[in-house]
Parts: structure tokens; sequence; C-alpha cells
């Protein structure tokens, strides 16, 4: 498969085209030290086989936040060596932190803008970058990996609503563009030729008035231009259409740019595929290779390799899935993928992270605060001996199931797959009790729903019987098409 593929980046070998990207965990402390529960989170990555793993957004500044890694200064490195040490211990996994420059919020809603920075901010920003940068290299990791994304400063300058009206005009392009080549150069200068710099930005602002693939198109040729090594790409996630909560600091993922950027159960597979093709389509017509990771939504193996194989994308990152399942990578190479705890965008993760609490997965047994091992010898879920008697009935527009509890040690939850029509079947949603409801179903089609108990590494056991509901049509749309007929 190229899936497991190896890909060479300025000398550092990534062994296959699985990327985790930057995921906040909240399991450091507000002194923002790595520690054991942080080392175990990344570890556990290394362990299931991930190619590329992207530390969480570390700070390069001292700025309070609420628990947040840092390599703001030398006594932060020795944490981070033990941690790249560790990862390089047990696999052949490549590890980089992203790191990151925020401005301050406040409870009151306020925030600070980048028109609020003065030049010697800007000089003072440039020189931190290029600090950090200089830390994660003397902490053994394999590049770095600039946050240029979201809501923070190195994206708001490369933003259409940049404020400023200065050498970073966010009226010209040039303008915008400055910033980040001035934070890239210095962090080549202190890093060197040879260590792999990577850039992750946005393929669209989802903001209004922000700016779109078209941009990003030249961003990203601007920043293959300044010698960047791979590009990871993200969408929204901004200050200008957060929702401010009564005593909360604003943050960046509480309005439409918010959804965009973690899309939801209620979006479709891959949503933000599109933009990584037309920007590594974009880049190679130019003549420029480095890789593109797309990512968003992508948690199915067969996706994942048929981006890579129409080179819609050189790899491939997600961020709750392999939160959800460290171990994606291995049991899909060992043809386990049926084992594959699948994450189901709840977004339970992301309210975890919006309210500074650890940062763990609903899909997890309760209390856990890594990811199950994967017991590959573990007897898989089943259903009582009188079988899981699913059944489904339609009330008001909505989709009742009920079934009988699996047996077997260990049954972390049910996943509930739904065919509509005669479509492929896929998982719906996961529940911890055996009942659910389907609130999405369209009067006048027919579905077909099965539920599979899974452990708590994902091992799910074999479907229940199937049942096969037709929702009837509202009257409304009947008397309508009687009227018509
Ligand atoms: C809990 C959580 C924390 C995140 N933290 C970061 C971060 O530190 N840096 C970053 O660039 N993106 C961050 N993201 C965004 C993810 O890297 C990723 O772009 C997004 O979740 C969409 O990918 P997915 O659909 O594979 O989850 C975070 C996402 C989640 C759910």
């Amino acid at each position: 498969m190229k899936l497991f593929e190896p890909l060479r980046i300025n000398g550092m070998t990534v062994p296959n085209r699985i990327a985790v990207p930057a995921m906040v965990t909240r399991l450091s402390g507000e002194d923002g030290y790595v520690n054991q529960d942080v080392t175990d989170r990344y570890v556990r990555y290394a362990r299931g086989r991930v190619g590329l793993i992207v530390v969480e957004a570390t700070a390069v500044h001292r700025a309070k936040s609420g628990p947040l890694l840092r390599l703001c200064g030398d006594e932060f490195i020795a944490g981070h060596r033990d941690l790249a040490r560790l990862v390089h211990d047990v696999s052949d996994s490549k590890i980089v932190p992203q790191i990151i420059h925020f401005m301050k919020v406040a409870r009151s809603g306020w925030r600070q803008t980048i028109d609020m920075l003065s030049e010697q901010d800007i000089e003072r920003i440039i020189g931190e970058f290029g600090d950090a940068a200089g830390r994660a290299r003397e902490a053994g990791y394999d590049g770095i990996e600039l946050h240029s994304a979201h809501a923070y400063t190195l994206s708001s300058f490369l933003s259409r609503r940049n404020p400023r009206r200065d050498l970073y005009d966010g009226r010209s392009l040039e303008g915008r563009l400055r910033m980040f080549g001035r934070v890239m150069t210095r962090v080549r200068q202190v890093v060197g030729e040879d260590f792999p710099v990577g850039v992750r930005f946005l393929a669209e602002e989802c903001i209004k008035e922000g700016y779109t693939v078209e941009d990003a198109k030249l961003i990203a040729l601007r920043m293959a231009q300044l010698g960047v090594d791979y590009i990871s790409l993200s969408v929204g996630g901004k200050f200008e259409d957060a929702v401010h909560r009564e005593g909360q600091p604003l943050y960046p993922y509480t309005g439409y740019s918010g959804d965009r950027c973690m899309p939801g159960d209620w979006y479709p597979p891959l949503p933000h595929a599109h933009l990584a093709e037309q920007i590594k389509q974009y880049l190679n017509a130019r003549g420029h290779s480095l890789p593109v990771i797309s990512v968003g939504k992508i948690s199915d193996p067969d996706d994942a390799e048929r981006l890579l194989a129409e080179g819609r994308a050189d790899m491939i990152g997600m961020a709750r899935q392999l939160l959800a399942d460290p171990d994606w990578p291995r049991k899909v190479m060992e043809g386990r993928r049926d084992r594959i705890l699948r994450c189901i965008y709840c977004n339970v993760c992301k309210n975890l992270d919006e309210n500074f609490r650890e940062v763990h997965c609903f899909l997890w047994p309760k209390g856990l605060r890594q990811a199950p091992e994967d017991r590959a010898d573990a007897l898989a879920p089943r259903w009582p001996a009188e079988g899981a008697g699913l059944s489904a009935t339609c009330e008001g527009g909505q989709i009742r199931l009920v079934w009988r509890r699996a047996d077997g040690e260990g049954v972390a939850g049910y996943d509930i797959y739904r065919a509509e029509e005669n479509g492929e079947g896929r998982i719906l949603e996961a529940v911890k009790s055996p009942k659910a409801l389907d609130r999405t179903v369209l009067g006048g089609l027919a579905y077909t729903y099965y539920v599979r108990a899974y452990d708590a590494s994902g091992h799910a056991g074999p479907p229940s019987n199937a049942v096969r509901v037709a929702v009837p049509m509202p009257d409304y749309v009947t008397e309508q098409r009687a009227r018509h007929a």
C-alpha cells in the first residue's frame, strides 16, 4: 500500500505516510513541562506506528495560558529530550514539535490583535521562534513545525483580515506574507539547512472576508520558495467568529470556522481533501515537490490510500481518529482493520480542550488517560445465546433502536451501522448502553441498521441481526404530492 511507503523530508525518513497532526492534550501542567502523561501519549502513537508525530502546540514565549507545553527557555529542553528519545527507542516514527506564538486574551472577551504589536514586539517574536526552534533541535527532535494556522499570531499576519498598515500591511498579499518570511528566515539561520522545518497553515480561513484556497495556493508557493520542507493544511479555527462565553476567554473554535476546523459527525467524510489536492497540484505544477499533508475527517483506510494513490496528497493527517486509536497504522498494516476503534467525530475531545481539561476520547473506557492497549489475543465481545435481538421502531420521524447487552469481558460500547436504501453500511454513532435514537432519518426512505459490540481496544464482535425500517413520508408531503398528481 502507498500508505506504508516511506517518505524523505529533508534528510528525515518518515517510515510511512500517516501523520498525527498537533493536538493539545492538556496533560501538562500550567508550568509547561513535559511530564509522564504527555510522554505516554506520544509514545503510544509511536507504538502504533504513526509515521510522523507532531507534538501539540508548544509555546515559544512565556505568556500565561492554561496547560500548554513550552520551549520558551532552556529549562524545558530536558523534558523534550526524554520524550524524543523514548519515541525513537520504540519505533522509527519521526517526531517534531509544533511551535506557537499566541496573543493575549482576557476573560472579558478582549483580545490582543496584531496591530497592537510594536516593531520591537515583532523583532522579539521572530527571535522567540528562532530560539525555540534551536531548543527543539537540541532536544533531539527530528524537525519542527511552525504553527501558522488558526487564530494565532503567524496566521493573523497571513489573514485577509490582517489590520496592519505598515510593512506587514494586510491589504496586500506581500504585506501579509512578510512576518512568516522573516520567522522562517530566522528559524533557518538557527537550525541550519539540514533540519526539517514544516508549516501548518490554513487552506481556507472560513470567516467572512477571510482568504480562500486561491490565496492559500500563493501562500504555499511562497513557503516553498522559502525552503519550507512540508505543508500541513488545516482550515478555520478563528477568533473573528468565536462566540464569547461570559467570564471565559475567547476560544477560537466556538464559531462556524471552529466547526470547519474540527468537523463534527454531521459533516461528510473528507470535507477538506479537495483543498489539499488543489494546493498540491499548484505547487507540483510549479516544480515544487514538498509534501502536502491532507487533514480533516479521514479515518477509513481505503479513503486514505485512495488520496495518496490518486496523487491528491502526500501524507494523511488524522487527529481525532489517531487519538481514538493510535494503533490504526499497525492494525491496517497487519490486515486487522476490523479492529480499529473508529472515531465517531463526537467532539468530546474538542470540548475537553476548550474547557482546559485533559483531552481523552469518549470511546475509551471511563477514567482512562491513554488509549487502551491493543489486545490482539482477546476474544471479541459476542451476543448472548438468544442473539442481539435488535429492534427498531419509528416514532415521530425518529428511529428508536434497542438490543440486548453483549457478553464478554470488557464490552466498551456499540457501533451502530446504518445503510440508506441499499447503500453501504457506515458507522452512524457509538454508544455505551444498548439503545439509541436516530434523529437524522428522512421520511420516504428506508434504512437498514445493525450493531456491533466492541471492546476497549476496538475489537468488534459479529454484527447483530439487521433490521430494515421504512420511514413514513410526513402527511404534508403526501398531501402536497396528491395535489400535484
Ligand atoms: C483536542 C484537539 C486539539 C487540537 N490542537 C491542535 C493544535 O495544537 N494545533 C493544531 O494545529 N491543530 C490542533 N487541532 C486540530 C487538529 O490538528 C486537526 O486539524 C483537526 O482535528 C481536524 O482533523 P481530524 O478530522 O483528523 O480530527 C486540535 C484538534 C483537537 C480535536
